[in-house]
């Protein structure tokens, strides 16, 4: 099934590094309309929350230690296809391996601190804006 929202986070090594505002403006050029956006800072257990379908991976412990090591962007995007599109758009998880012009490729420094999250499921993509946002539809 086709979706028209995704959730995504600008992750603190982009906002760190004064990344948010252009990274933004190539959301927004690649057609994604913004929904809902705020700057916040994720607390040890509402990362570990977020990021539960993770706990028993390896890097788990490392993957809450970096996402709350500063502030982030959360939002909600609007376009169509917008799950599979976003995630082409950001590119591979391991910036090495991202394609030329993808914001990971662009942006990222390394597969921990990789710039941004793009939801990889409609299921996923409302669970996540859900956790974010209460938005009246
Ligand atoms: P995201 O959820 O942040 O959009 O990233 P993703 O789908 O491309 O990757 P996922 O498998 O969901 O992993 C979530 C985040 O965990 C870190 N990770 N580290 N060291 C590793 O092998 C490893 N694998 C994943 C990454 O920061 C990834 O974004
Ligand atoms: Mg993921």
């Amino acid at each position: 099934m086709k979706t028209n929202k995704t959730f995504t986070m600008i992750k603190p090594d982009a906002m760190r590094n004064g990344n948010a505002g252009n990274i933004i403006a190539h959301i927004e050029k690649a057609g994604f309309k913004l929904i809902a956006m705020k700057l916040t800072k994720l607390s040890v257990d509402s990362a570990k929350d977020f990021y539960k379908i993770h706990e028993n991976r390896p890097f788990f412990n490392d993957l809450v230690n970096y996402i709350t090591s500063g502030p982030i962007i959360a939002a909600i995007l609007e376009k169509d296809n917008a799950v599979d599109d976003f995630r082409k758009l950001i590119g591979n998880t391991d910036p090495q391996k991202a394609e030329k012009g993808t914001i990971r490729q662009m942006y990222a420094q390394s597969i921990d601190a990789n710039a941004i999250h793009g939801s990889d499921s409609n299921e996923n993509a409302k669970i996540e804006g859900d956790f974010h946002f209460s938005l009246q539809e």
